[in-house]
């Protein structure tokens, strides 16, 4: 927790821990159907988004949710022209706890939805949980990995524990998906 605020991260990656392919998109083939529908429940129960400009959900509730934009180009904190329920912040500038006062919330589930310059950030700041989602069979060689830890060899669950999260059980679903919630106080039932 931090303050009133739960931390949740949501990942689907390719099975080489990557979240978009070589040219930076993320590809139709890490789009499944499970992990679609626990993901856009889990944002139904956010209080707020924390996303990268190329991150937005595009859901149909996506343009009522209060979010936080990422972004180096404003000092701090100021309101995202382009969306009433939004503020861009920059952290550099601005401490997390300002940027949900400007966004009027108070606590609650605060979804990080990416990418790695964000999933990178909150790993920092500290997550109480973290849901990874595997596509089966999908590979993309060259691509953009979850965190910027990753490095060469290094998945994205040995960043993940290396920063005190331990995993639960996996979960396969029906169209192959294995998800896993990672959680700062250990395995979850
Ligand atoms: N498979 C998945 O689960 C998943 C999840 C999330 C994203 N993705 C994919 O991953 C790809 C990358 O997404 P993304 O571009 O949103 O990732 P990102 O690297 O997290 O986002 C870049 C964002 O962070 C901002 N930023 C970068 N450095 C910053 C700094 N030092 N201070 C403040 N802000 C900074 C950038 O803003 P400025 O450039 O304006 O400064 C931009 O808005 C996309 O293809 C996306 O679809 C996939």
């Amino acid at each position: 927790m931090r303050g009133s605020f739960r931390i949740e991260g949501h990942a689907i990656t390719s099975v080489d821990g990557m979240i978009a392919d070589a040219a930076g998109a993320m590809p139709d083939s890490l789009k499944f159907p499970s992990d679609q529908k626990t993901y856009q429940q889990a944002l139904e129960q956010a209080a707020m988004i924390a996303n990268g400009r190329l991150s937005y959900e595009w859901q149909a509730n996506s343009p009522k949710r209060k979010r936080l934009v990422l972004t180096r180009s404003v000092g701090g904190l100021a309101p995202d022209p382009d969306n009433a329920n939004a503020w861009l912040w920059n952290p550099a500038g601005a401490s997390l706890e300002n940027a949900c006062a400007a966004l009027g919330v108070g606590g609650g589930t605060l979804a990080v939805i990416g990418g790695p310059f964000v999933f990178s950030l909150f790993l920092a700041i500290g997550y109480d949980a973290f849901h990874l989602s595997l596509a089966p069979g999908v590979r993309l060689p060259g691509g953009v990995p979850v965190f910027r830890e990753q490095g060469r060899g290094r998945a994205p669950g040995d960043v993940l524990a290396a920063a005190g999260l331990r995993p639960g059980p996996t979960r396969v679903m029906d169209d192959g998906v294995a998800m896993v919630e990672w959680t700062a106080g250990g395995e979850t039932a």
